[in-house]
């Protein structure tokens, strides 16, 4: 099929290079929309953020590409809305073409994307399921024929109404945001209680009815897509007077996360951070990907420089214009460099680079704290290496000291 797909980020790229790599004719467009004329089917798969001062979803890209659209329609296309938008949009983008083209020249289609950064390309050849949401079956037919070679791997092919797919794709988000803050808060009772967090995980996570992926307690969850999806989402709803209260918990509560590790940071430290030298590994939101937005990293280093502590923070992709202006944050070029002459490591993401870290090589530092806020190491082995070790859920003591 002819494809042509609109938008060229992780999603546009990924979904264009995975579509071509199944056999269909590809062309990839960021601005040059001209050429989308020979195009069976045109994805849009442009950036959706936050609107500034309001937690609604900004669309003017989106509505930009539909307007397009209409000026390249001269025979029937399916316009397929990959970006994250609110239901209703696609009757929007309906409205905005049906301006220039008559009805039956079009439909418009609902088609979410559920690819991770730094997944992306696994995720879209191995899908779990791909959803398809259309008000015609005409298109649906053709979909389903573009997505045969995943459904015949395995993928699971759900045909939907239009709104009902747009809302698929943030209720999935909500959902894993919840399933993670859930986790984070059984993990700070477990912390007051000298539980193991990830026996906890593990042994609720084996029931199938729960699931045991999503459930790993750590840092504040980040990223382009949690943050401002499950906002998005509550804006939503309350257009349309209805109250989401388990979804605004979920946000004041990844909210508060960053505050409650920053103050376990604190007590780790006997309140004493000033001058004190902090080893930040990983600084963006999760590992594997390059990407800053939301990363409670922003949140925590901020907090240590302010307390006045000198702080060398390593990430494997490089040094972060996010840090530039802070006093007293620099970056290291290696493990290694961000460790010697540390007081404090703190573990912030899980890249690969963090599992196998020789400590004992890279510090001389006989009192040397490990806050591994992923869990990464076995308390024991580090605590039999001689240093301190605090894992999300090895603060425990902490917390006994203080009841
Ligand atoms: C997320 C979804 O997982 C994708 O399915 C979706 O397509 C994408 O958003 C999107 O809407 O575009 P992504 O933001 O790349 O993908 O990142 P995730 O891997 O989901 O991680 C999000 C945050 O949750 C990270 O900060 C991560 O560290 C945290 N997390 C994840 C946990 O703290 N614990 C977990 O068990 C899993």
């Amino acid at each position: 099929m002819k494809l042509c797909i609109i938008g060229t980020g992780y999603v546009g790229l990924v979904s264009g290079v995975c579509f071509s790599d199944l056999g269909n004719d590809v062309i990839c467009v960021d601005k040059a929309l001209k050429k989308i004329k020979k195009s069976d089917i045109v994805f849009i798969c442009v950036g959706t953020p936050t609107k500034k001062n309001s937690n609604s979803a900004d669309l003017s890209q989106v509505y930009a590409a539909a307007k397009e659209i209409s000026k390249s329609i001269k025979k029937f296309k399916i316009i397929i809305n990959k970006s994250t938008v609110p239901v209703t949009t696609g009757d929007e983008i309906e409205k905005i073409i049906s301006k220039k083209v008559n009805k039956k020249f079009f439909s418009v289609v609902s088609n979410p994307e559920f690819l991770r950064e730094g997944e992306a390309i696994r995720d879209f050849i191995y899908p779990d399921r791909v959803v398809v949401g259309s008000n015609d079956s005409k298109s649906q037919k053709i979909l389903k024929s573009l997505y045969s070679p995943l459904i015949s791997k395995g993928a699971k092919f759900l045909s939907t109404k239009r709104r009902a797919a747009e809302l698929i794709k943030y209720a999935s988000n909500a959902f894993l945001a919840t399933k993670i803050t859930f986790i984070n808060e059984i993990s700070n009772l477990c912390e007051k209680t000298g539980i193991d967090i990830e026996d906890i995980s593990i042994g609720i996570g084996l029931d199938k009815r729960i699931g045991s992926r999503f459930l790993r307690a750590g840092p504040a969850y980040g990223g382009s897509c949690f943050p401002k999806d499950t906002k998005a989402l509550v804006s939503t709803a309350d257009k349309f007077k209805t109250n989401l209260s388990v979804v605004k918990s979920v946000i004041r509560s990844n909210d508060l996360r960053s505050d409650l590790l920053s103050k376990r940071v604190s007590l780790i430290l006997n309140n004493k951070i000033k001058n004190k030298v902090v080893s930040f590994l990983g600084v963006t939101f999760k590992a594997n990907t390059d990407d800053m937005r939301d990363s409670s990293s922003l949140k925590l280093i901020p907090f240590l420089s302010k307390k006045g502590a000198k702080i060398k923070y390593y990430d494997p992709t490089g040094s972060k214009k996010e840090f530039k202006k802070l006093k007293n944050v620099e970056f290291s070029n290696s493990i290694k460099e961000s460790i010697k002459g540390s007081d404090i490591v703190i573990i912030h993401t899980e890249w690969n680079d963090f599992k196998s870290i020789n400590f004992k090589k890279f510090s001389k530092n006989k009192k040397l704290i490990i806050y591994d806020m992923r869990n990464i190491y076995s308390p024991n082995k580090i605590k039999k290496l001689g240093f301190k070790y605090f894992g999300i859920q090895e603060a425990s003591y902490l917390y006994l000291l203080l009841l």
